[in-house]
């Protein structure tokens, strides 16, 4: 289905038996050679820590060939996705996949070795940065001194590519907030889009975050900014509900997230139940129907979740409205198969 009538599908009719996802997210490996202290998926376990085996490169392409069937954009994340010993056979196929958004989320460290394919075969590469003071790089991070000087070296190389948008991503936390401003301006003086999502512990922020000094004041920063037309990801319904840690209706079946050998976390990352295996029911329509019997239907949740993909489907299917309005802040192609709200 193309995004467009999935789009529509999932805002006129959010509780058909059918997947439709507008994206799916595929975790290419849980390794992982950072050690961001917040690192956490929606258990509160930090992504490394999972220990299922990736695949071959062939195996990855069967399985994009699979999801590619019912779903139109495809996002690569981890763990680290670079750190995957054949990555550059996976997004060797992605031109012969014709997906529509081919994004790749990274920490930066391994890039500039695979930053001439990425620009040729990625629409979108996702780079995290969460502060510009050295110090605090080398600490989080743990790759020792130069460790800022690295990633920033390789931004500005991604900054250059001509065909792939540049996305620069932080988490805020207690700790490096009021520095986030800062990295903003850095991603926009570069070109790039910012997008800057709080820190979740498990599905929920740490308690006291916001009313930590500066994370009110860096969303309302952000939202002021994004109504002048600065690149900044996510709707400004998306930004207040970061901004505030309010409750926002969850979509999770706009996403589908996918675990290195292929099996699906369903309804969502978060609550993570056995989905099936793409394998073995090779359809993903069929595995949303399976899924729906074995688990019953997806939870309506509370306030949780502020995280980008979810937040992001729910303030457009809520607020068709903020859609136009992203056309209208110059969001490229929103309405053509290429959704800016990812
Ligand atoms: C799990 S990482 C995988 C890709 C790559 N390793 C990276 O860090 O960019 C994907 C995104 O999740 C974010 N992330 C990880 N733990 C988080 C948490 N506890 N709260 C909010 N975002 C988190 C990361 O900053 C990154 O932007
Ligand atoms: S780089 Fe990404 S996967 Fe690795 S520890 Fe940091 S957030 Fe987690
Ligand atoms: S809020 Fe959405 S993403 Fe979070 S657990 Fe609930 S359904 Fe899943």
């Amino acid at each position: 289905m193309r995004s467009e009538l999935a789009y529509l599908r999932h805002h006129l009719f959010p509780d058909a038996a059918r997947w439709d996802p507008l994206l799916a997210i595929y975790y290419l490996t849980w390794t992982c050679d950072f050690s961001c202290p917040y690192c956490s998926d929606g258990q509160g376990t930090p992504y490394p820590a999972h220990k299922a085996k990736y695949l071959s490169a062939a195996r990855v392409v069967d399985l994009l060939r699979i999801v590619r069937k019912n779903c139109h954009n495809m996002e690569f994340t981890g763990g680290e996705p670079l750190l995957h010993p054949e990555v550059d056979r996976v997004l060797e196929s992605l031109p012969s996949l014709a997906f529509g958004e081919t994004i790749l989320t990274t920490n930066g460290w391994h890039l500039e070795q695979h930053l001439e394919l990425a620009g040729r075969v990625l629409t979108k590469l996702v780079v995290s940065l969460d502060t510009l003071d050295a110090d605090l790089a080398q600490r989080w991070y743990g790759k020792g001194p130069g460790t800022l000087e690295r990633i920033l070296s390789a931004i500005r190389a991604a900054s250059r590519l001509p065909k792939t948008e540049l996305v620069v991503s932080a988490v805020a936390t207690r700790e490096n907030c009021r520095g986030l401003p800062e990295v903003a301006r850095f991603a926009w003086e570069l070109g790039a889009t910012f997008a800057c999502y709080p820190e979740l512990r498990g599905t929920v922020a740490p308690e006291g975050l916001r009313e930590s000094d500066g994370y009110v004041e860096l969303y309302e920063f952000l939202i002021r900014q994004k109504r002048q037309g600065r690149k900044v990801f996510a709707t400004a319904k998306a930004l207040e509900w970061m901004r505030d840690l309010s409750d926002f209706p969850c979509h999770p079946s706009t996403l589908v997230a996918i675990s290195p050998d292929g099996s699906v976390m369903w309804p969502c990352l978060e609550i993570g139940k056995d989905g099936g295996n793409l394998f073995e029911e090779p359809d993903l329509n069929r595995l949303y129907a399976k899924a729906l019997e074995t688990h019953g239907p997806p939870p309506r949740c509370g306030n949780q979740c502020h995280s980008a993909c979810s937040l992001g489907f729910a303030s457009i299917l809520e607020h068709p409205s903020t859609l136009i309005r992203e056309v209208a802040c110059g969001v490229r192609g929103a309405l053509q198969g290429k959704p800016a709200w990812i």
